[in-house]
């Protein structure tokens, strides 16, 4: 028997993409075939995200655009989304087959052998620890390792905890493991993932000494990590990030709003002023850190006043970029109680005001650079010209490199010439080891 193509999309944010890895290999051990031509597949396994209404929009309308396309392939609809609907999932569409949670997608390959012509709903939840690891593939230099699952947060507006469950944590040595598995794969950076890596905890060793573990056991050159819960950034963090080269000096932080009584009203437990405070710390420790972050407007009740502040804050901290979002009601979260009273063309009006005001300050961050030595990892050649190459530099922004593409996979110093709101550009000055 031939074996059975898989065609793999994936939605939502990095924890999703490190799954699809997880089920890339899964199936792949299995004996099931990869394509990436999704109209010769013989499944098509959608990876959901249910952040905001939009993000489960899309998945939907992509599930009606495979099943109208009549080439009768079996949907699979995996993670958030599909923990959230379950089984409502199967009346969306008939070509749904098979539905599974964020706790449930590591069946999916005997899930999908015992295929027997019925639907499988599977959307349990374990709140044991996980352990499950993918197979490195492809070439890229730069990986995710997931060091926790789930999130104990329960801010107001969002869905995550409910659907990816409480909080757990991975044993650090199989952490250091799996990161020097990458490692002897040639990946030469790695981006440990959480909803919130602050709060990592197992038995006595908490996020700081993780990252002093995975220094210490592993060679890797370059160590990110993602996100930083405000509230849980620590000075100790602080101090283990000025401390090691190794660690790259950049922080998404995400601030959600400038107002205090939003933040209150958001349930985030830090104060505008304490999350300056925190940034102030930063950046006197290490003064080049690249800070980004999320913000969302239209929260409801935000005033023009609530939303000013969060526009001072930004003009204030001077975000290198930042992820801007309007509020979308998620039902069964607690916001979902204050009402949704911002009107869609205020919330519309204040995120433009936003990205305009973030995109000056994006811009002249980036100008800053111009002269600057960056050290930058020559990930993939430009899409603007073969002979350029483009990378992160420490703190995590876009570089091409001019003539950049013969050193493919290598570090090298970058003296930046231009710039853009989103990508600086220079030319090779030397190369590292
Ligand atoms: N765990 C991470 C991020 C998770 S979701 C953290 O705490 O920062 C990524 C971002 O989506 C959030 O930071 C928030 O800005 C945004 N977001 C989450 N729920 C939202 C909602 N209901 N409406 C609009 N944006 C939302
Ligand atoms: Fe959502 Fe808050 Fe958890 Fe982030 S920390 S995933 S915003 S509940
Ligand atoms: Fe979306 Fe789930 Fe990530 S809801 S943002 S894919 S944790």
């Amino acid at each position: 028997m031939k074996n059975k193509k898989f065609y793999l999309e994936t939605y939502g944010c990095q924890m999703n993409e490190y799954d699809s890895h997880l089920v890339e290999s899964l199936l792949t051990s299995a004996g099931f075939e990869k394509t990436e031509d999704e109209k010769g597949a013989d499944i098509v396994i959608l990876n959901t995200c249910s952040v905001r209404q939009h993000a489960e929009e899309r998945a939907l309308g992509r599930i009606r655009s495979i099943s109208s396309a009549g080439k009768r392939q079996e949907i699979a609809v995996i993670g958030c989304m599909a923990q959230r609907m379950g089984d409502e999932l199967l009346s969306v569409n008939s070509d749904v087959k098979y539905v599974l949670g964020t706790d449930s997608f590591y069946k999916i390959a005997e899930i999908l052998e015992s295929g027997n012509g019925s639907h499988i709903v599977d959307i349990s939840c374990r709140d044991e620890p996980f352990d499950y690891e993918s197979k490195p593939s492809g070439q890229s230099l730069s990986d995710y390792v997931t060091i926790m699952r789930g999130c104990d947060n329960f801010c107001s507006y969002c869905i995550v905890p409910y659907v990816r469950g409480r909080e757990r944590c991975r044993p650090p040595e199989r952490i250091v493991e799996e990161i020097n598995r990458l490692d002897q794969n040639g990946r030469k950076e790695i981006w440990l993932l959480g909803q919130n890596v602050n709060s990592y905890k197992f038995d006595s060793m908490d996020f700081s000494a993780l990252l002093g573990n995975v220094l210490e056991n592993t060679e890797i050159p370059r160590i990110r990590f993602l996100t930083s819960h405000p509230k849980d950034f620590s000075q100790a963090l602080i101090e283990r990030m000025a401390s090691d080269k190794r660690i790259c000096k950049g922080i998404h932080l995400p601030m959600q709003s400038g107002s205090d009584a939003v933040l209150k009203k958001m349930n985030r437990k830090y104060t505008a002023g304490e999350y300056l405070d925190k940034i102030r710390k930063l950046r006197e420790a290490i003064s080049d850190v690249v800070i980004t972050t999320d913000i969302i407007v239209g929260f409801p009740g935000e005033s023009e006043d609530d939303f000013r502040r969060t526009l001072d804050m930004v003009e204030e901290i001077e975000y290198d970029s930042a992820f801007m979002f309007r509020y979308s009601v998620r039902s069964g979260t607690r916001a979902e109680k204050f009402g949704d009273d911002i009107p869609e063309e205020v919330k519309l009006e204040r995120l433009d005001q936003l990205i305009r005001l973030q995109k000056r300050i994006s811009e002249k961050k980036m100008a800053a650079q111009i002269g600057r030595l960056q050290t930058v990892l020559l990930e993939r050649t430009a899409k603007q010209s073969a002979q350029d190459a483009r990378g992160k530099n420490d703190g995590g922004l876009n570089v091409v490199a001019r003539g950049g593409s013969k050193y493919l996979g290598e570090f090298a110093d970058v003296e930046i010439k231009s710039s853009s709101y989103s990508t600086l550009v220079g030319e090779i000055a030397g190369r590292q080891e």
